[in-house]
């Protein structure tokens, strides 16, 4: 299976994020994956709708949109307009899910879903076949830097099972790193988030290609 690696600016060095995305552009990921936090949905605030527009307008990466937020429904069109090509929500957020998926296609994006450590894989399965993206947090969301939970290659593994061949992306998101990437590979996501291990890395290029490998 191809993978895929979305990089998270979050633990960037974000007064220099223009050369930061330079970094990554040159060091060949895939797509640039952008954490919004709400401090009410996770317990810690980051970036919104002004500093997408600036991202966006800067790189030609794809634009992997992680919405750690209450109520994603009111912000969707805002998103799709400053340059999200996929918009992932929670499932545990106050929106309903089918209406949210349908108003990120409708916004002309792909549309992505999202499970936090606590909510069993089971329940992303009657979306399946209306999103192109399923999200498994590897730690609980709100913050760069944790460690990778191992027990969640479980859930990988179910939802791995039910999208089977589908065009359908089982994404990991949270503590991927050189030590972490097989366990959640091999229970079979193929795109993979990674933040502090590529920004830590002496050498991003090579870091991309570890996980990619
Ligand atoms: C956590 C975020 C992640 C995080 C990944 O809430 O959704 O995208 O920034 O960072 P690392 O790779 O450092 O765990
Ligand atoms: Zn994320």
């Amino acid at each position: 299976m191809k993978r895929y690696v979305s990089a998270s600016i979050l633990n960037s060095d974000l007064l220099h994020l223009a050369d930061e995305i330079s970094r990554l552009e040159q060091a060949e990921v895939d797509m640039l994956h952008f954490d919004v936090m709400d401090g009410i949905f996770v317990p810690n605030i980051s970036f919104g709708i002004p500093v997408l527009q600036a991202v966006a307008k800067q790189s030609r990466l794809f634009m992997d949109v992680h919405l750690m937020i209450a109520r994603p429904h009111l912000y969707i069109a805002d998103f799709a307009r400053s340059g999200a090509n996929m918009i992932t929500f929670h499932l545990e957020s106050e929106s309903d899910p089918a209406e949210t998926i349908r108003m990120i296609h409708e916004a002309g994006c792909k549309a992505g879903i999202s499970v936090k450590p606590g909510t069993p894989g089971e329940a992303v399965l009657p979306y399946i076949d209306q999103v192109e993206n399923i999200l498994i947090m590897t730690v609980e969301p709100g913050f760069g830097g944790q460690s990778f939970m191992y027990d969640m290659t479980e859930k990988v593994r179910l939802v791995r099972n039910a999208v089977g061949e589908r065009p359908v992306f089982v994404q990991v998101d949270g503590g991927i790193n050189a030590d972490t990437v097989g366990a959640a590979v091999e229970a079979g996501a193929d795109l993979l988030v990674a933040g502090s291990y590529l920004f830590t890395h002496p050498d991003m290029k090579a870091a991309v290609q570890t996980l990619r490998k």
